[in-house]
């Protein structure tokens, strides 16, 4: 039975459960109108919503991947948003169908013997299949995790709580992140949530010299907004065009208005959908995705974010 909508890369899954988990969260549970088993994912997997305006949104998935029966997000409602979380609370109602990407994976699980899992406000939904797998190892896990009150901590209760450690912000501040690097010593350190959080954490960790123990899932990109360079030309190899781009403009915007119809979802350097292979210059990047070794290479490039160095970027488009 195929599971597939009119988009190979989407599946048209039913709404089956919508559940408050805590203050402006909500969790959502899709699954197949006809019961087929849905593709296989790994901890640390997001998924693509597009909403019924046409909006895409990632969202990692919060369940167990065990159970090939549903998949489960949350989302968190930001009113003051750019309006997809907003819509995700109001439309994706039990019965609903909706188009939901295949599982992608950017944030694997590494080997280690102990995990030390740093989670703020929403960032706890790639942690929760995480630390699942983790106590399916066998491993040593613990959690540290900050939210503004008591009443925005998410799915606690899925929790052994002899590992848990709550911070709540307006009674007890922010994470202390010092005693978090103090106290992870030998452990693979993952951390999700606000970005100055995790840039807070990127800087001690690097102070005590294990930058490379920590993992990062960023679910807003950290790289600055476009206007700061100068306009350059991008020349497109297999269409035989060269294209202005202005200082206003992603290079994602410029090509197709030059006609090429190239996919993209998050649009924020976060997803990969939009990489393409790069054939000559230097790049300007500025994703959330690409490692410094693949930045280094220079052979790939997120069109929606990153810019040129020079005067012209040649893709293989
Ligand atoms: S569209 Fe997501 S990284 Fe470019």
């Amino acid at each position: 039975m195929s599971t597939s909508s009119s988009d190979t890369h989407t599946l048209r899954l039913r709404v089956v459960v919508a559940r408050r988990e805590a203050e402006s969260i909500t969790s959502y549970e899709f699954a197949h109108p006809d019961g087929a088993a849905l593709p296989a994912w790994e901890p640390g997997a997001h998924v693509d919503v597009h909403l019924p305006s046409g909006t895409i949104r990632q969202y990692s998935l919060c369940g167990d991947p065990a159970d090939t029966s549903r998949y489960r997000i949350a989302v968190l409602e930001l009113p003051a948003g750019r309006g997809g979380s907003v819509e995700v609370h109001r439309e994706l109602r039990p019965g609903r169908l909706i188009e939901i990407g295949r599982p992608r994976s950017n944030f694997a699980l590494a080997e280690a013997d102990r995990y030390v899992f740093v989670a703020g406000g929403i960032g706890i939904t790639p942690m929760l299949p995480m630390i699942r797998e983790v106590q399916r190892r066998g491993r040593t896990w613990e959690l540290v995790y900050g939210a503004r009150t008591a009443e925005h901590f998410a799915f606690v209760s899925e929790l052994d709580p002899s590992a848990l450690q709550l911070v709540p912000q307006d009674t007890h501040g922010h994470l202390d992140l010092e005693s978090v690097v103090a106290s992870s010593s030998g452990a693979a350190v993952y951390c999700c949530g606000p970005t100055p959080l995790m840039d807070a954490l990127v800087e001690r960790m690097s102070q005590a010299g294990r930058a490379g123990d920590l993992h990062l899932e960023r679910f807003a990109a950290a790289a600055p907004a476009v206007e700061s360079s100068g306009e350059f030309e991008v020349e497109l190899a297999r269409s035989e065009k060269v294209v202005a781009v202005r200082p206003d403009q992603t290079v994602l915007e410029a090509v197709r208005d030059a006609g090429i119809d190239h996919p993209s979802s998050c649009e924020m350097g976060i997803c990969g959908s939009c990489e393409v292979k790069v054939l000559g210059g230097d790049i300007d990047h500025r994703d959330d995705l690409l490692t410094e070794s693949e930045r280094a290479q220079c052979n790939s490039m997120m069109i929606c974010v990153s810019r040129a160095r020079g005067d012209r970027l040649v893709l293989d488009l």
